[in-house]
């Protein structure tokens, strides 16, 4: 199976840029990755010219009504969307998405054929008192409760440390490596099924080659090393 690379654009590049960026990835292919981009939802038009997966960032619970300023996953099914992030601490942060919302927002994804990447991932304060673990596997079971054995396979998860997102620090490859191994051990033990984890937090140039290299590792999430599209490109070259 295909390794993915997501890039979470964030609220990040303007028209002009977002032409650049398309014109740089346009039919780009990759041999051993699955490219998936999620940019803000104003650009995803601009980005099907770029002929790759595409996600959103965000995604309301239900499937219609009157949410101003929402987008449901019936409405990105229908623009031809695969994936949506679902949990990126950013929200859980600025947005208070709790756990209970973010199990909701899975099971409307689902619900309408979108693949999910859940975001979870400890604090540095949780890191600190040893409760990586524990908040890892509360996260899971709250997320994904009540959640189909036989859709887990649509669920990509994503390891990503709070303390490591957009800081430059990450984690050692031994505490990736645990921490994924970890995740999907808890995951099967929960509803039988193998599970995708990714790693996000810092990813960039100097050190995507030894995370992607962690067996454990079923692929990568970008942040601020993907508004470059060039540096995306020397990225892939790198790994695939
Ligand atoms: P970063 O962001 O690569 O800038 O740390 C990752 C993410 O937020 O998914």
């Amino acid at each position: 199976m295909k390794k993915i690379i997501g890039l979470n654009l964030k609220m990040n590049l303007n028209h002009d840029e977002v032409l650049d960026y398309v014109r740089v990835i346009k039919d780009k292919k990759f041999n051993n990755h699955e490219l998936i981009i999620f940019p803000s939802f104003i650009y995803l038009d601009k980005f099907k010219e770029s002929n790759q997966l595409l996600g959103t960032q965000n995604v309301h619970q239900e499937d219609e009504g009157a949410f101003t300023g929402e987008v449901s996953p019936l409405q990105l099914k229908s623009e031809e969307i695969d994936y949506s992030l679902v949990g990126h601490s950013e929200r859980r942060k600025y947005f208070n998405e709790d756990d209970y919302l973010i199990n909701k927002k899975i099971k409307g994804c689902l619900r309408n054929g979108l693949q999910v990447i859940l975001c979870i991932g400890e604090t540095e304060e949780q890191r600190n008192l040893n409760k990586t673990k524990e908040v890892l596997e509360k996260q899971i079971k709250e997320d994904l409760k009540d959640i189909d054995n036989g859709l887990i396979k649509n669920i990509v998860i994503a390891y990503e440390p709070v303390w490591a997102i957009g800081t430059g620090k990450t984690p050692t490859n031994q505490e990736i490596d645990e921490a994924i191994k970890y995740i999907k051990q808890c995951v099967k033990l929960n509803y039988g099924s193998n599970i995708r984890v990714i790693y996000g937090g810092s990813v960039n140039k100097g050190n995507i080659v030894d995370i992607m290299n962690i067996s454990s590792v079923d692929g990568a999430l970008i942040g601020s090393a993907s508004n470059n599209p060039n540096n995306v490109l020397s990225m892939m070259d790198m790994i695939d």
